[in-house]
């Protein structure tokens, strides 16, 4: 018997959830079928965009040693202090599930000399990354990112080639509402001076600010300014901002990226108090959001960072990059209807009786698929009926219908599913019938 399983239909439950003994994790999703497409389909989109923006994709471990992240992303951070997920192994050894794609990429250009094979190195990932951040719309514990640095070069231009790339790959998959912010957190030459200056002004509003601005005025005073909260903003609204206090190499270099931005044509808002979340920014920080997210509106971000790289050991090397929310860019497309359907049913599905055809039917679907087409047949014993049903079901362009007398004949018949035109065809026509 070649088929010893065939009729050992599955039970169907009909109340599922009283059968599930294991969930998935909390903040972290199934990608079923259906919607996979739409992840291929961005996947795609992003490879070609790097591709011709010539940047080349480099792949790091989901887990690296928790000391570059703490080292990299900053220990005051929320990230680095509230969401990594980091556990000992059985060495002993502190190690941490990506929380981001920065530190692992830098690890990884350094420890793999990339630096001599090319003075400019231009790198793109995408992959998932853990954060254990409250779970809402948007925000996930399991997130994907895709994103891209460029390392080697401290030219304004930089930056708007990672600006533009970013916008690139919104556009070439059809979004249209996303807007771009810009800013410039100085440098290690200027932001202690603006640091004291800003500590002043909030130390006299104290009272005013949230509980959770309150904690951030001694350890990091600057993200006080890009808090949502009303109360916050409400006593920042005249605060004194970093874009205001740079040094002359810091203003030069942001003034530069703006002239470029407006050479392209890119539009652009300055926003003075845009602080990124993680510790490592020097000069340019931009993000891209849009209204048709929630709360969470951020699709991607970044800007550069040029002491991180010496900071981790490599040599001082100036570089700029950023990150974007996989889930993000899906939930805004689908906002917009625009994601892609479903992929394409079967060319042909084989209906077939009997144990015979359903011989046949497996050696010939065999043969079409390793020439490349898509073929389907039934593979539960079922019904002539069901068979139909299924094809229908998978929408199949064509189905050739097989038994016994078809196979003594050598003649098939073979229908149109979208005009249902029947025609009969010898086994060796089959495939031309596939256009
Ligand atoms: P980030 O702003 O932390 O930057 O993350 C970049 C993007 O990842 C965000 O704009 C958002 O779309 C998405 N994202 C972050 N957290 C979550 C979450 N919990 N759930 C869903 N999506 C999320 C970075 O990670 C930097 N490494 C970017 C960078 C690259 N800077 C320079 N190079």
């Amino acid at each position: 018997m070649i088929f010893p399983y065939i009729g050992a239909h599955p039970t169907i439950t009909t109340d599922p959830s009283e059968r599930v003994k294991y969930r998935s994790i909390k903040g972290t999703k199934d990608i079923l079928p259906g919607d996979v497409e739409a992840w291929q389909h961005l996947e795609r989109t992003i490879q070609e965009v790097m591709q011709t923006y010539q940047y080349r994709e480099i792949r790091t471990p989901a887990f690296e040693s928790t000391a570059l992240f703490s080292r990299s992303i900053g220990e005051l951070t929320d990230i680095v202090s509230k969401e990594m997920y980091t556990f000992i192994d059985r060495s002993q050894e502190s190690l941490t599930l990506r929380p981001e794609g920065t530190a692992a990429v830098l690890r990884s250009y350094i420890q793999n000399s990339l630096a001599d094979t090319s003075p400019l190195t231009k790198l793109y990932y995408i992959g998932p990354m853990f954060r254990q951040e409250r779970p809402q719309a948007g925000r996930l514990r399991q997130f994907h990112q895709y994103g891209a640095e460029v390392i080697g070069g401290q030219d304004p231009i930089l930056d708007a080639d990672i600006i533009h790339l970013a916008l690139q790959v919104n556009r070439a998959l059809g979004l249209h509402q996303f807007s771009l912010r810009v800013n410039s957190v100085g440098c290690e030459r200027c932001r202690p001076a603006y640091r004291t200056i800003l500590t002043t002004f909030l130390a006299e509003r104290t009272a005013e600010l949230s509980d959770e601005s309150k904690a951030r005025l001694e350890l990091n005073p600057l993200r006080v300014l890009d808090s949502k909260d009303e109360r916050d903003r409400k006593a920042t609204a005249k605060a004194p901002l970093m874009k205001d206090h740079l040094c002359a190499e810091c203003r030069t270099h942001f003034e530069q990226l703006q002239e470029i931005l407006r050479h392209t044509g890119t539009p652009f808002e300055v926003d003075g108090r845009l602080v990124r979340g993680l510790d490592y920014y020097t000069k340019t920080a931009f993000e891209i959001t849009s209204p048709l997210l929630g709360a969470q509106d951020a699709l991607a971000g970044g800007g550069r960072y040029d002491l991180l790289i010496e900071q981790l050991g490599g040599k001082p090397t100036p570089a700029v990059g950023f990150a974007a929310g996989v889930e993000r860019l899906l939930i805004a497309l689908s906002k917009q209807n625009s994601l892609p359907g479903i992929s394409p049913g079967p060319r042909l599905y084989i209906v077939a009786l009997g144990d015979a055809a359903r011989q046949w039917a497996f050696r010939k679907a065999l043969e079409l698929r390793n020439k490349g087409y898509a073929v389907e047949m039934d593979f539960l014993g079922r019904s002539i009926k069901a068979q139909m049903r299924d094809a229908n079901r998978s929408q199949a362009t064509r189905v050739l219908v097989v038994g016994d007398n078809e196979l003594a004949q050598g003649s098939f018949q073979l229908k149109e599913m979208a005009s249902g035109q029947e025609t009969v065809v010898s086994e060796s026509q089959i495939e031309s019938h596939l256009g």
